[in-house]
């Protein structure tokens, strides 16, 4: 064991863990953050994603000694100031979800596509997206609302 010292959504937090358990038990578990969800476990579905440093970052196989220091950002430090941030706003006006389990993988990805490429055509929003898995195939609405929400973040 020892003490892992975190900085998540703009907080500190020190945590007395084996130093390779995964980022995604100590955010869930140990912090009380249930944005990221636990999917596959092997880095290939995305619905655990957190943003480090501004990248999308699976934390399912991330252990939590390596990302020390690191500004992690869960889907609740999207929003601020009690405001939703825009990739949020967008998602509940164009009613992506379904079952919900994927999301946070969507969300935190489309930032991380967003700040690097305010203005993606359909086929840069299908390429940035690739790989974050969506079982209920809410593809066409997660492309919609990264169009809505580049539109108002331009
Ligand atoms: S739970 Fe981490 S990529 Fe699937
Ligand atoms: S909304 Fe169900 S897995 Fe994506």
């Amino acid at each position: 064991m020892a003490n892992i010292t975190l900085k998540v959504n703009g907080k500190t937090h020190t945590v007395d863990v084996e130093p390779s358990t995964p980022l995604l038990y100590i955010l869930r578990n140990d912090l009380d953050l249930h944005g990221p969800h636990f999917g596959c476990g092997l880095g290939q579905c995305g619905a655990c994603t957190v943003l480090i440093k501004g990248e999308a970052v699976r934390s399912c196989t991330r252990a939590v000694s390596s990302v020390q220091g690191a500004e992690i950002t869960t889907l609740e430090g999207l929003s601020s100031g009690g405001k939703l941030h825009p990739i949020q706003q967008a998602w509940i006006d164009e009613q992506v979800p379904q079952c919900g389990y994927c999301q946070n993988g969507q969300m935190l990805t489309a930032k991380a596509l967003l700040d690097k490429n305010p203005n993606p055509t359909d086929a840069e929003i299908r390429q940035g997206m690739a790989g974050t898995l969506c079982r209920c195939m809410t593809y066409y609405r997660i492309q919609a609302a990264i169009k809505r929400a580049a539109k108002v973040m331009a």
